[in-house]
């Protein structure tokens, strides 16, 4: 990613909305969004590639129709270039899928079905899956999302082998001269958010921990705290 003055690393937090109330969904929206928010991260889950269903492309446009938020679509799903177009068409800003999802041969081509619309793209590693896979399309890549529970979903508890993930990668994107940006997803929450950055993650995917925020303005703040106080 090119990052520039006018293009500067954006707001770590990405709330995920994949547990929530959605009869007060439009109420933590506004909250995140009074609160410095910039992206909403949407957990788009097909039934298939994991267990559970999720939300469509109608969710990137509503929620696009009614806020100035940036949409981050993380695709869970089995063939995803069959989806991007849907979910580009839709809004979404950030489009990652999972390299388990995808042929080695076919990745190069599904990145360019992103970036060709212009925006930003991800590929996804599940906890299991070798982070050496990413190696080869670091130059290519906006960002990387490493998943720190098995995807399907919210609520898990975070798997702590993915710190040692976090530094592999990151000494990885150094050596090669790689803007890559590292995103990390599933059981993120106080306690593990600053070893995290620490590590070299750089944007912090939260759910349920926010979702079970009396106080959303508070606990963005002790979030963004242990943040500024990680050394990476
Ligand atoms: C899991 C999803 C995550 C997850 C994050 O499949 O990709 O985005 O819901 O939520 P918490 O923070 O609840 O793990
Ligand atoms: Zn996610």
């Amino acid at each position: 990613m090119n990052l520039t003055p006018s293009n500067p690393l954006p707001n770590p937090i990405f709330p995920s909305i994949l547990t929530t109330d959605y009869f007060n969904l439009e109420s933590r929206l506004r909250s995140f969004e009074t609160n410095g928010i910039e992206f909403i991260h949407l957990d788009v889950m097909d039934g298939h590639f994991v267990g559970n269903l999720s939300f469509g492309p109608s969710a990137v446009s509503a929620i696009k129709s009614k806020f100035s938020f940036r949409v981050d679509s993380h695709l869970m799903v089995d063939n995803p270039a069959k989806m991007i177009p849907r979910f580009i068409d839709a809004g979404s800003d950030w489009v990652s899928f999972h390299v388990e999802a995808v042929p080695k041969q076919a990745i190069p081509q599904t990145i360019d079905m992103v970036k060709q619309q212009d925006r930003k793209v991800g590929l996804v590693f599940n906890p299991d899956t070798p982070i050496e896979q990413a190696f080869d399309f670091l130059d290519s890549l906006d960002f990387i999302l490493l998943m720190s529970v098995f995807p399907g979903y919210g609520g898990q508890p975070f798997i702590s082998s993915t710190y040692k993930k976090v530094e592999t990668l990151k000494e990885r994107i150094v050596a090669d001269h790689c803007r890559t940006l590292i995103q990390v997803d599933g059981g993120v929450k106080l306690d593990n958010v600053g070893a995290l950055k620490a590590a070299g993650a750089d944007l912090f995917v939260i759910g349920t921990f926010l979702y079970n925020s009396a106080d959303i303005e508070k606990t963005l703040k002790s979030i963004r705290d242990k943040l500024n106080g990680a050394q990476s």
